[in-house]
């Protein structure tokens, strides 16, 4: 495949975890393994802006302080996106105390100050995060959806990477999706990264300042293996755009019950390994892929347990930090 060996890797990170004494690990193999890290929470707008007017920038300010002291790059996550809003801004809409006027106002200005609070240290940022459904949505039909979308139409997706880029013209503006890994063999669950396709030459054709495509890369065993060419073939759709792109949240998870055996964890490990290996792989056979980060890289700080019922085992080293085999495939030792 001619790989090439120039890929940042990075991981989200935990700021709880990060700053946690009693368990140094997480902190040093954040340092040492990845060069790229991304804020898991810390970033959303929830985050910095719990109160009204009043930023609290202090966790996401130490991550910035602790990639540039290990020397890595910062992935900003994220600007638009309908999750993890604030409660007044979401209570304000439902009341009507905020009109949508006033809330394309409100966007404007969050897009603004958090990129310009951080001009200069990010390296990608994930401008919209997703914004388009999936084929068990209603309608099935494809469409933008989500808070922004409903409020404001999707305008204001390009209204966002404009704000964005005249904030921090050097940061490189990314759409963030996930089910956009693959494309090809006319599968209809390929049909969103066509619809993401379609948006990305949409803003292109009407000068709107997109940089990148993010492919999410959230996984499940249950679900098969990935198609190595058919993920290469979504990644050289979008760099066929002139577009970067990059894996930003990769995690491979497997159904788990209490008490399962080495007989059941193990096939479910190597199948987590393979689909690592899918997606590293055709990240490696496109040069216009930047990173690939993982969400997260130990069982004990994953998101997986508490989103999905009964699933776990997503990450590349156990909840004891001991590596597993998607470890070894990172390192390019498999
Ligand atoms: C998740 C975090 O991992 C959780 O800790 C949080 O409770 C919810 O959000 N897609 C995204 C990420 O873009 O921001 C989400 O992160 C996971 C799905």
């Amino acid at each position: 495949l001619g790989l090439r060996h120039n890929l940042y890797l990075g991981t989200a990170v935990d700021m709880a975890a990060l700053d946690d004494p009693a368990d140094p690990r997480y902190r040093q193999i954040v340092g040492s393994e990845f060069s790229t890290v991304t804020a898991e929470n810390v970033m959303k707008w929830e985050s910095l802006e719990p109160t009204r007017g009043s930023y609290d920038w202090a966790a996401a300010d130490e991550l910035v302080t602790f990639a540039r002291q290990h020397d890595q790059r910062v992935r900003g996550h994220v600007l638009a996106w309908q999750n993890q809003l604030p409660k007044w801004l979401t209570d304000g809409v439902a009341d009507g105390s905020i009109s949508n006027a006033q809330l394309r106002d409100l966007l404007h200005k969050h897009i603004t100050d958090v990129v310009t609070h951080f001009r200069g240290k990010i390296w990608q940022w994930d401008v919209v995060n997703e914004a388009v459904s999936d084929p068990w949505d209603t309608p099935p039909t494809l469409h933008y959806k989500g808070f922004w979308a409903e409020h404001l139409g999707p305008d204001y997706i390009a209204d966002a990477f404009r704000w964005a880029r005249a904030a921090d013209p050097k940061a490189l503006l990314f759409y963030n999706d996930y089910n956009i890994e693959a494309f090809g063999s006319g599968d209809p669950a390929n049909d969103k990264t066509q619809f993401v396709y379609d948006m990305a030459k949409g803003l292109l054709a009407r000068g709107v300042p997109i940089d990148g495509i993010g492919s999410q890369g959230h996984l499940g065993t249950q679900y098969g293996n990935y198609d190595t060419l058919q993920v290469v073939a979504a990644l050289k759709k979008f760099s066929a755009l002139g577009l970067a792109t990059a894996f930003t949240e990769v995690d491979v998870r497997s159904e788990v019950t209490e008490g399962m055996g080495s007989n059941e964890i193990n096939p479910r490990l190597q199948a987590s390994a393979a689909n690592y290996h899918v997606l590293l792989q055709a990240c490696l056979a496109d040069r216009h892929c930047l990173s690939f980060t993982v969400w997260g890289f130990t069982d004990k700080h994953s998101w997986v347990p508490g989103t999905f019922t009964n699933e776990g085992l997503a990450n590349i080293y156990d909840e004891n930090y001991q590596p597993k085999r998607a470890y070894n495939v990172l390192r390019g030792d498999l």
